[in-house]
């Protein structure tokens, strides 16, 4: 006699519900799925003790008539598939459901009763099923569309009951699943009530994907930074779209921070695409942080297989690699508009205006001659050039009420420690006459009058020697402007640096007493596999032979610190960089861009030096010339803005 039989329906229901529903966040799910698929406007959903004893979802979509209200409790039963013969079918589909699975699982772990009523008829249906079980069917009277309502769910399987968590984690996966869903259908009326406390209510046809993203993301006022991108050609086979939002990095708590993604409209998980949204924010986003927003992927369904996992969260791509580069690249993108949405937003002056001030720029720079930094853009501060500038802060942009100023003795940019002025020997390894000599005297472009490229922005003073206060004019409202003076620096000379870096021209500065040292043998390991890189940074070292070397010359903007220092942060750098990189080849632009902040970092003005007014200004004009100034390249942002609405909330003024 044969051994093997075959499974009763009722077990098979079962067998695929512990599959499909692992908890009230699965019935949720499902449910919310069909009302979609079946074209609703307004959905409600109803819970009790954390979905165990109650799940309740009432749609206004196309209902069933009475024969569908039974057969969608057979398994297999699908109105999703025209013919359910055609395997092609498959990779072209468009609802969210097809496998006709869910409401059979459902209802042989629960006590389900479905009342629905299609547009043709007067009258509803409604049947209650018991844990598989049909147990009455009637004719009602009810709305348009479907009730689906779950009452004690896996009742009859203790051992799963067992394994849920707490009714708050339950409710915590129950709300997530359904701000998903409110995202990717935006348009959708969505209200949902936990023991008859109404914790969501979303109107329907009035939202944007961007007011409702700030919605979801729990009233979120700051920027948004739009995504886009594109592959293929519109409409062709090959046609992959990205859009979304992100929210500023840095603007929510780690713990609140999530990128909510979709695929073809439904919410699915994937490292894959968080790397790449990672990748893109790369020098943007804090460590330890992750990227927030939603983000939407659409693309032909037969380049995406969901049918990976029963519950289809898990899905795989066709071209995995391409849609890896189109998000590290619509990303990018994201970011650099954002910095000119910023510049905008802060300076007012789009960036033809900033052009029409080349000439000042260039006459700067050809003062600089000899002056490593002049040609990287970062000059220094007109403390020698400035007599002509009026009093700072107050009256600067009027040029005529100009009186001398005070000059500084302290460069701007080259945040020399202490020992710079009063003590020359402390530096003495990096004394090299002709790159101090770019000093401008005064007369040079002493009548020059102050460039008016920033057109809005006025300093009101620095605080807590760290940030810069200033009030903007700014579009498309007025707003009070903080700035941290050390983040702000650190990401232009960063900026500059990576560019000087891939162009292979980071100035590089010969020491006047080169340094002999002895290093030991992982050092020297470095030194020789990074050899290239090394050199590229400005660094010149030659083998002395018996594990000495020679240091000659270093990057120009650390020439400040001694060479014991400089050394000790090249290796730490270095072996930090190989580590992240974990074996792969460090020299990849983004890989090594952790060297790059950190020789930023060193060289840029320090927290808690007091700034003189010159040097504000000087710091304001590099930021609006320069490209990327958001975010330092850490993460920690640059600038935070208040407008007046803001303030007032402070003061509870209405
Ligand atoms: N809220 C609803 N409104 C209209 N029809 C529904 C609804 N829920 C379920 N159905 C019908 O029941 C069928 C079975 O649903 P389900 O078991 O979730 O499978 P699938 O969604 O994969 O087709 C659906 O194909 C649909 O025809
Ligand atoms: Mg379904």
């Amino acid at each position: 006699m044969s051994k093997i039989k075959i499974l009763s329906e009722h077990l098979a229901n079962q067998i695929a519900a512990g599959e499909v529903i692992e908890r009230p966040a699965s019935v949720v799910k499902e449910f919310l799925e069909n009302s979609i698929d079946a074209g609703s406007e307004q959905i409600s959903i109803q819970v009790e003790g954390g979905g165990t004893r109650l799940v309740r979802v009432i749609d206004d979509g196309a209902g069933m008539d009475a024969d569908d209200v039974l057969l969608c409790l057979e398994r297999h039963a699908t109105s999703k598939l025209s013919d359910t013969d055609d395997d092609r079918q498959l990779t072209s589909i468009s609802t969210l459901g097809f496998r006709g699975e869910a409401i059979p699982s459902i209802a042989s772990v629960s006590q389900l009763t479905i009342t629905s009523r299609t547009e043709a008829s007067d009258l509803g249906t409604c049947v209650v099923v018991k844990y598989g079980k049909v147990m009455k069917v009637h004719e009602t009277g009810c709305g348009k569309g479907t009730v689906m309502e779950v009452r004690n769910l896996f009742g009859n399987v203790p051992a799963r009951k067992k394994f849920l968590k707490s009714n708050r984690t339950e409710l915590y996966h129950i709300e997530e699943t359904i701000k998903n869903y409110a995202l990717a259908n935006y348009y959708l009326g969505m209200t949902y009530e936990v023991n008859n406390r109404t914790v969501i209510n979303l109107p329907a046809q009035t939202d944007t994907l961007e007011t409702r993203t700030r919605k979801i993301f729990g009233n979120i006022t700051a920027r948004l930074i739009p995504v886009e991108g594109n592959t293929g050609t519109s409409n062709g086979s090959d046609h992959v779209k990205i859009s979304g939002y992100l929210l500023l990095p840095g603007e929510l708590a780690a713990t609140s921070a999530k990128l909510r993604m979709f695929v073809n409209g439904r919410a699915i998980r994937d490292r894959m695409v968080i790397h790449a949204v990672k990748e893109g924010l790369a020098n943007f986003l804090m460590k330890g942080t992750s990227p927030s927003g939603v983000l939407f992927i659409s693309l032909p369904p037969d380049s995406v297989d969901v049918n990976v996992h029963p519950t289809k969260q898990e899905i795989r791509f066709h071209k995995a690699n391409a849609i890896h580069q189109l998000v590290v690249s619509s990303v990018r993108n994201a970011i650099e508009q954002h910095q000119e949405y910023l510049k905008f937003s802060v300076f007012g002056a789009p960036d033809s205006q900033i052009s029409e001030n080349n000439q000042i720029k260039g006459a700067e720079q050809n003062t600089f001659t000899g002056n490593n930094w002049g040609q990287q853009g970062l000059p220094l501060a007109r403390s020698k050039g400035s007599k002509s500038y009026p009093k700072p802060f107050t009256s600067r942009r009027n040029p005529s009420h100009g009186t001398n100023v005070p000059t500084t003795e302290t460069p701007f940019i080259n945040d020399i420690p202490q020992g710079h002025n009063t003590s020359p020997s402390a530096n003495a390894d990096h004394s090299v006459p002709e790159t101090i000599t770019g000093e401008t005297s005064p007369s040079e472009y002493g009548q020059e009058q102050r460039p008016e490229v920033i057109q809005s922005l006025n300093p009101i003073g620095q605080v807590f020697d760290l940030y810069i206060l200033c009030e903007s004019k700014g579009t498309p409202e007025s707003s009070f402007v903080v700035i941290d003076q050390h983040a702000a620096h650190e990401r232009i000379i960063f900026e500059n640096l990576k560019k000087q870096f891939s162009e292979k021209n980071v100035p590089s500065q010969a020491l006047l007493f080169p340094k002999v040292l002895e290093f030991n043998p992982s050092q020297a390991r470095i030194l020789e596999k990074y050899e290239e890189l090394i050199t590229l940074l400005g660094f010149r070292i030659d083998d002395f032979g018996d594990g000495s070397y020679v240091v000659k010359s270093v990057p120009a903007i650390l020439a400040h610190l001694t060479v014991d220092e400089l050394m000790a942060g090249v290796f730490a750098e270095f072996s930090m960089a190989e580590k992240e990189a974990s074996g792969q080849n460090i020299s990849t632009s983004n890989r090594f861009d952790g060297v790059l902040s950190a020789m930023a970092c060193k060289a840029a003005i320090k927290a808690g030096r007091s700034l003189e007014p010159e040097e504000i200004e000087s710091l304001l004009e590099q930021m609006q010339e320069s490209n990327v100034f958001s975010h330092c390249p850490h993460g920690r942002p640059v600038i935070k803005s208040f407008n007046a609405d803001d303030m007032k909330k402070w003061f509870y003024r209405t």
